[in-house]
């Protein structure tokens, strides 16, 4: 049996391959297959001359996504998508499908998103779900090859991370848990064990707000570093960003041409990034200072730049409690904000973290939060605390700017958005 995107290793060679009809067109003499199997699309010859009246039939009219394994003969051929075809030998028809829903004409999104269980079998999501899986493993090859311990963050958290208005609630026997927003607190207990660390993995929030960059359940790579500070881990965040860039270009040249993906800005991704201050960043928007950046005018200032951009120093109040302030100015934070180009918005948060205990005991009054379930996270700073530093890539952010598609919710195989949780 043979793979698809292995077919050019066997030119000549009769092979088996297994997979799925994904068209066929037929001229009375001659019937073209095309067969799909996860890794490719190969196009089967199959002539009337060569075959028996009922295996040219069965052929010429076996419905869609039936599952098929089909010996032939594989050859060379320009025209055939991938370089290569299979000169026809043998079909068994493993299932024949039922009339199959999806065309290949133009679906609604609605139409698509409520059948993605069948969808993700079509040349889109094939493109982009491979890119999701270079950049995941970019990124853990980024952290592992830069001595990174990865230290995956509990799932079920008795507090939040992020604000506590975009909370998920679930009953925990006879109290309550939150699903996790981000794995942050944990990971600063972990550098302070390991110096360090990250996690990769779902975080939740129960946004509210329907927007192309929004999704109720989105992956997170949270590095943690001791000792770190805001610009060792802008720093940091640039490489990686250039890293998974580079990932993606070098092994989907494929599925970004699938996309019809300009390749051109991509191929710009370089550190340096640009640095602005929140205070430039909100005059080049028109923006009062104070506020956060909304949908419109996160567009606005990614349109204005070729290359992602850190914006540093927000207004604390528009940030979350642990971020440390900035010693020459306290109004403001020593966080930053990646943001792509091309309209895309911010893919990474992170900044220094609030490392003084009396400080963090300030911050968590000020903020209403329920002084006993951070009692943990309050010891790090009694027990041999340093400044720290970290940040958070979201995944699905970042596989869309690099797809150019235009929703993140074709980023993650199954979208979990304020308005869908089928399939
Ligand atoms: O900026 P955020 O909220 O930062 C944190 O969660 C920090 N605790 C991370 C850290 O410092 N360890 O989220 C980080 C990134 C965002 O930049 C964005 O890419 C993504 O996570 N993200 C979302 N992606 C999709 N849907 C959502 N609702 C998202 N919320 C955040
Ligand atoms: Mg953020």
């Amino acid at each position: 049996m043979c793979y698809i995107e292995e077919l050019h290793r066997h030119n000549g060679d009769e092979v088996t391959i297994k997979g799925w009809v994904y068209n066929r067109r037929s001229s009375g003499k001659i019937v073209f297959l095309l067969i799909r199997d996860g890794s490719g699309i190969a196009q089967v010859v199959v002539l009337r001359s060569e075959v028996s009246g009922d295996v040219f039939n069965l052929c010429d009219t076996i419905p869609y996504e039936s599952s098929v394994i089909v010996i032939g003969t594989v050859h060379k051929d320009e025209r055939a998508p991938g370089g290569y075809e299979l000169l026809f030998k043998n079909i068994d028809v493993v299932s024949s499908a039922e009339n199959y829903p999806i065309s290949l004409k133009e679906h609604g999104i609605d139409f698509l998103l409520e059948r993605r269980h069948l969808w993700l079998r079509s040349r889109r999501p094939f493109a982009v779900m491979r890119i999701r899986s270079t950049c995941i493993k970019a990124i853990c090859d980024f952290f592992d090859s830069r001595g990174f311990v990865r230290l995956d963050a509990p799932l079920l958290t008795p507090s939040a991370c992020e604000g506590t208005t975009t909370l998920f609630e679930v009953p925990y026997f006879n109290t309550s848990a939150y699903l996790s927003q981000s794995g942050q607190l944990y990971m600063e207990a972990g550098c302070m064990a390991f110096g360090r660390v990250y996690c990769f993995g779902p975080s939740f929030r129960a946004e509210k707000s329907k927007t192309r960059r929004h999704l109720t359940e989105f992956w997170q790579v949270e590095p943690e570093i001791a000792y770190a500070t805001l610009g060792d881990v802008m720093q940091l965040a640039e490489e990686l960003v250039e890293y998974i860039v580079g990932s993606v270009l070098d092994k989907n040249s494929r599925e970004l041409e699938m996309l019809g993906r300009d390749i051109t800005p991509l191929t710009k991704i370089k550190s340096p990034f640009e640095r602005i201050t929140y205070t430039e960043a909100a005059n080049l928007v028109g923006m009062d200072w104070g506020g956060d950046f909304g949908a419109p005018e996160e567009t606005k200032l990614s349109n204005k730049f070729k290359k992602p951009i850190h914006v540093t120093g927000y207004p604390h109040e528009v940030k979350a409690f642990y971020m440390k302030r900035d010693p020459r100015d306290d109004r403001i934070a020593l966080n930053f904000d990646t943001l792509a180009p091309e309209g895309c918005g911010e893919i990474i948060g992170g900044g220094q973290r609030e490392d003084e205990l009396a400080k963090l005991e300030e911050r968590i009054r000020e903020y209403d939060l329920p002084r006993k379930d951070y009692e943990w996270y309050l010891d790090l700073r009694r027990y041999g605390t340093c400044p720290h530093a970290g940040f958070g890539l979201g995944l699905e952010r970042t596989v869309t700017w690099i797809c150019g598609i235009h929703h993140v919710r074709e980023s993650i195989p199954f979208p979990r958005t304020i308005d869908r949780i089928y399939p």
